[in-house]
């Protein structure tokens, strides 16, 4: 198995199959026990046989990262007799790797946390890097960092997700290359969505590393991670498409606001995007209603929104960009 190491704390075992132990090895751990999502309950089944440990299903998606859901786990961490020495196994997308890290967090004030994500989107983007959390009015608001000590990515079970639950991911390690790894998107270039998925996880996952070690606490490079977010959540928002898609949309907006200030290939990215299976564009959503949507977002100054451009792949810059340069952006995808 492929292994990569963040900052000492965190190492990430990369390849088909699990590592034996599936647990990093340590003489005061009584006990494991296992959290999981319904799409996730086979491979959970497995990992809880496999570590002689409890299993709770949450509920699915955004609905396992409730408070409800956060005290449902708690109750049972308490049944269970979960210690300070023992350890939670996230098994999932997203949503369980945020819940499951965020219980760990804070149940007896931090205990180890063992990530095995299951979606693609997991795998190279919410198990790595620490954030936990869940959400209340707002996403995300109620969370804290708290770093896995191993996050074991089996790419069997990757290599079987069904499309859309592909594609949620590959936007995301789509996004990696185009900040941080140029191999990477030419791997996309010249493979599309069959690329190979060792290669597509193992540079999605460095990027990550990479950016996410040097900005531990998301005080300012983690930023650049947000390429094609800033638009990409307010047609989320609105156009009832899933996180993939909008923020695929999203980047072929910054990527035309990108082309008119530094002549990045726009063009070309609408292309390979495309050719990926992504939306490029978007209709019937007001441009006013967007631009109301970024605007009350925290990343707006007097100026503009403070936006993730790129200068070129693999460069990118936090830049603010004016009313008119979104409006051009916005239009490259339809939304006027
Ligand atoms: N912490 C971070 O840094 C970070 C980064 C990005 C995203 N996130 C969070 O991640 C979540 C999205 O993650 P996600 O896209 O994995 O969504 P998810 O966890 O909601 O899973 C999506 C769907 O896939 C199903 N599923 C899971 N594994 C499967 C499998 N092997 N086969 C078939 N179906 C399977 C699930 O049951 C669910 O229906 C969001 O809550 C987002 O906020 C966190």
């Amino acid at each position: 198995m492929g292994r990569l190491l963040i900052g000492g704390h965190t190492e990430i075992l990369i390849g088909p199959g699990w590592p034996d132990p599936l647990l990093p090895p340590r003489s005061d751990r009584e006990k494991a026990v296992v959290i999981t999502q319904p799409g996730a309950a086979a491979v959970a089944a497995r990992v809880a046989a496999d570590l002689g440990a409890p299993l709770l299903e949450v509920a699915d998606r955004e609905q396992a990262k409730t408070m409800a859901s956060l005290n449902t786990v708690y109750e049972w961490l308490g049944e269970e007799g979960v210690g300070r020495h023992d350890t939670i196994v996230a098994v999932g997308g997203g949503a369980v790797t945020d819940l499951g890290g965020f219980a760990a967090a804070t149940w007896l004030r931090g205990i180890e946390v063992v990530h095995l994500p299951t979606t693609l989107l997991a795998a190279v983007d919410a198990a790595i890097g620490g954030k936990t959390g869940i959400n209340l009015a707002g996403k995300n608001l109620v969370g804290a960092f708290h770093h896995p000590s191993r996050v074991v990515i089996d790419l069997d079970t990757l290599a079987a997700l069904p499309t859309p639950i592909r594609l949620e991911g590959i936007a995301e390690a789509l996004k990696a290359g185009l900040v941080g790894d140029s191999r990477l998107v030419d791997l996309f270039a010249s493979q599309g969505v069959e690329a190979d998925l060792e290669e597509v996880v193992t540079r999605a996952v460095a990027v990550k590393v990479e950016i996410a070690g040097s900005d531990p606490r998301d005080e300012g490079r983690r930023m650049v991670l947000n390429f094609g977010h800033t638009i990409g959540h307010a047609v989320e928002f609105t156009a009832g498409l899933s996180h993939g898609p909008a923020i695929s949309v999203g980047m072929v907006a910054a990527g035309s606001i990108s082309a008119q200030r530094y002549g990045f290939p726009a063009a070309w990215l609408t292309d390979l995007i495309f050719s990926l299976g992504l939306p490029v564009a978007v209709s019937d959503l007001s441009g006013q209603v967007i631009v109301d949507l970024i605007g009350r977002d925290k990343k707006r100054t007097a100026r503009g929104v403070r936006m993730v451009l790129l200068q070129a792949v693999g460069a990118p810059v936090v830049e603010v960009v004016a009313a008119d340069e979104l409006g051009h952006g916005l239009a490259a995808v339809g939304i006027g």
